[in-house]
């Protein structure tokens, strides 16, 4: 995979394992941090979209480094770069589980 030469994830191994501490982790933080604005219905294309389903995945989660990078310097959005580095990859991990839904009925 190729990446960019720049920024913290692409001098890190990343980090998209089914670790499962690793992923329960991610679930917790993604209630905390990222389910106020993720688990609601979007209404508009400005509002946060589901993380989970075929457009997610397809977007997404074939590319961990992306996310990764994603989540890390522009997420959670009203306090974009707080999450640690495990954080974000502790997210990631949930994410690429399969056990964050979202609101919407995964297809
Ligand atoms: C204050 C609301 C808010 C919070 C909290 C928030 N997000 Fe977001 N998120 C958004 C909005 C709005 C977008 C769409 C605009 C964009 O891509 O920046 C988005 C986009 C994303 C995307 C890209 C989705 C796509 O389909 O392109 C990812 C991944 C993401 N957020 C992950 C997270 C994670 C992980 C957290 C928790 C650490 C989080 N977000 C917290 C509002 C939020």
């Amino acid at each position: 995979m190729a990446l960019p030469a720049y920024g913290w994830a692409a001098t890190q191994p990343v980090v998209a394992t089914s670790d499962p501490q690793q992923v329960a982790q991610g679930v917790v933080l993604y209630k905390q941090r990222c389910g106020a604005c993720h688990d609601t219905p979007s209404r508009s294309l400005d509002e946060a979209p589901q993380l989970a389903g075929p457009a997610f995945t397809k977007k997404w989660l074939t590319r961990p480094a992306a996310l990764l990078r994603k989540i890390r310097y522009s997420m959670p959005q009203n306090n974009p770069g707080t999450l640690k580095d495990v954080e974000a990859s502790a997210l990631v991990a949930a994410l690429a589980s399969g056990q964050i839904s979202g609101q919407a009925p995964v297809k």
